[in-house]
């Protein structure tokens, strides 16, 4: 899609933009270009009216193995204040399109972070999850403790989080990390075959859902209702609502626009 891409190849088929992290030589790990690159993927096709779903994946044996530790390795406090790298990251959580990660091989420090930032994660029963971090003597810093900790509660979190040991996708599962384990052979057509069933749905309600349920992880319940409640409202000034609902009275399928 964007030929200046360097560390990422990005496709629309069917509807799903396909972002997929290139640097298989590395296991994916992610430098600051490349986060940059992901990001910016992400907002063209958040943008793109001919998307509905995004698909975030790794070539190569892994997802990602975590940040680029040969390029963090002579950091100093002030380069990382200057350079400011979270704050693509940041970027990431204003994406409005339904955001599903594809996890096979190895998803850590940073490529775990960067698969927690999805809405939806499919994970090979290869794959491999942890925060190795304190291992190098350092720590996340892309919001892993504040989402495995949200996600899990403190006791599992911290347990992974200070013994930096990696957690299997069976695990992942059990905990609710992932959505479903799936056999490598067929992790990426399942998950596509996921993403064309929610690129159906009225993309607007798509939208409100997911700003909804990050309302409810990240507000108090009284903040989260009222929003989800003014999402509701809003949707009843759809013409996918008027057509949603008129397709079930007159009991057939409907044809939504996204508008
Ligand atoms: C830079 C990396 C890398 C990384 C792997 N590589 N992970 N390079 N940064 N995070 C490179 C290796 O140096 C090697 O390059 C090649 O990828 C293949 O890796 P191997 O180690 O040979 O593979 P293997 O023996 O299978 O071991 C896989 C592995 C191991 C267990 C995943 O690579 C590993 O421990 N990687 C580091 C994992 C980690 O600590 N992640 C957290 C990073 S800190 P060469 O050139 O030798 O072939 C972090 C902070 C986040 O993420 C902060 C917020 C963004």
């Amino acid at each position: 899609m964007d030929q200046s891409d360097e560390f990422i190849s990005v496709k629309v088929e069917d509807a799903i933009g396909i972002v997929e992290l290139n640097r298989p030589d590395v296991l994916n790990a992610l430098n600051r270009h490349m986060v940059s690159e992901v990001v910016g993927a992400f907002e063209r096709l958040d943008r793109d009216e001919s998307v509905k779903v995004i698909l975030l994946m790794g070539r190569g044996r892994a997802f990602a193995a975590g940040a680029d530790i040969k390029e963090m390795a002579g950091a100093n406090p002030v380069d990382f204040e200057l350079l400011d790298p979270f704050a693509p990251w940041d970027r990431m959580t204003l994406i409005k399109k339904p955001i599903i990660g594809a996890v096979h091989g190895f998803a850590l420090g940073g490529g775990f972070e960067l698969a927690l930032s999805c809405d939806l994660l499919f994970a090979a029963e290869d794959a491999r999850f942890g925060f190795p971090e304190v291992n190098l003597g350092v720590m996340p810093g892309a919001g892993g403790t504040q989402r495995l900790t949200k996600l899990l509660g403190k006791t599992r979190a911290m347990e992974w989080l200070l013994s930096g040991e990696t957690f299997s996708a069976e695990e992942a599962l059990q905990w609710g990390i992932v959505n479903r384990t799936i056999p490598q052979s067929l992790l990426i057509e399942e998950t596509k075959r996921f993403a064309r069933k929610l690129a159906g749905k009225p993309p607007l309600s798509l939208r409100l859902i997911k700003e909804s349920v990050h309302m409810a992880v990240d507000a108090t319940i009284s903040e989260g209702m009222k929003q989800e409640r003014k999402n509701f409202y809003l949707l009843f000034a759809s013409e996918d609502q008027k057509e949603g609902m008129k397709a079930f009275v007159e009991k057939r399928t409907a044809e939504f626009k996204g508008r």
